[in-house]
C-alpha cells in the first residue's frame, strides 16, 4: 500500500518534533491533516491527540498516523485503544521498518525526549515507504484484531 493522506498530532511536549515532520511530509507530497495540538507552551493530554488520529485512520479518512508526545509511550498506549489503529513506537529505522513489514503498523508513535530530528525524519520516511510483508504475518496481524 503507498501511503497518500498522512493524520498527524502530539501533545504539548511532541509539538515542535511534530511541525518539523509536518514540514517534511508536505515536501515529500503528502497530503497532511495536522489534529494539534496548536503550541508547545499550552499544557494538554495526549490521549486527546492520540484519538484523534486512531479515529481518523480507523475510518479510512487518512491512510496512515504519525504520533508524538514526550517518550511516544503515552500517546502509542492511547491509539492503540482503537480498533482498527496499530501504533509502533519506533526509535530507529530498524523498528520502523519491522513495524511496516511484520506488524502493519498504520501509526508511527515517536518520542520527542528521546530521539533526535534526524533520527525521527528517518523513522519516518522508512515508516512510510516500507510494505506489509503479508503471509505469515498477516494471521498474526489478524489475531491482534
Ligand atoms: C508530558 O509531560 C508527557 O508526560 C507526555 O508527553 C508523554 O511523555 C507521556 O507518555
Amino acid at each position: 500500500m503507498t501511503f497518500k493522506s498522512i493524520a498527524i498530532a502530539a501533545d504539548h511536549a511532541g509539538f515542535d518534533l511534530k511541525s518539523t515532520l509536518l514540514e517534511e511530509l508536505k515536501s515529500a507530497g503528502y497530503e497532511v491533516l495536522d489534529l494539534g495540538t496548536k503550541d508547545a507552551t499550552t499544557s494538554v493530554d495526549y490521549p486527546d491527540f492520540g484519538r484523534l488520529v486512531a479515529e481518523s485512520v480507523a475510518s479510512g479518512k487518512a491512510d496512515a498516523g504519525v504520533v508524538v508526545c514526550g517518550t511516544g509511550i503515552g500517546i502509542s498506549i492511547a491509539v492503540n485503544r482503537h480498533p482498527g489503529a496499530r501504533a509502533a513506537l519506533c526509535h530507529d529505522v530498524t523498528s520502523a521498518r519491522l513495524s511496516r513489514e511484520h506488524n502493519d503498523a498504520n501509526v508511527l508513535a515517536l518520542g520527542a525526549r528521546m530521539t533526535g530530528e534526524q533520527v525521527a525524519k528517518d523513522c519516518l520516511h522508512t515508516f512510510l515507504n516500507t510494505e506489509f510483508a503479508g503471509d505469515r504475518h498477516a494471521r498474526r496481524v489478524q489475531k491482534l484484531g
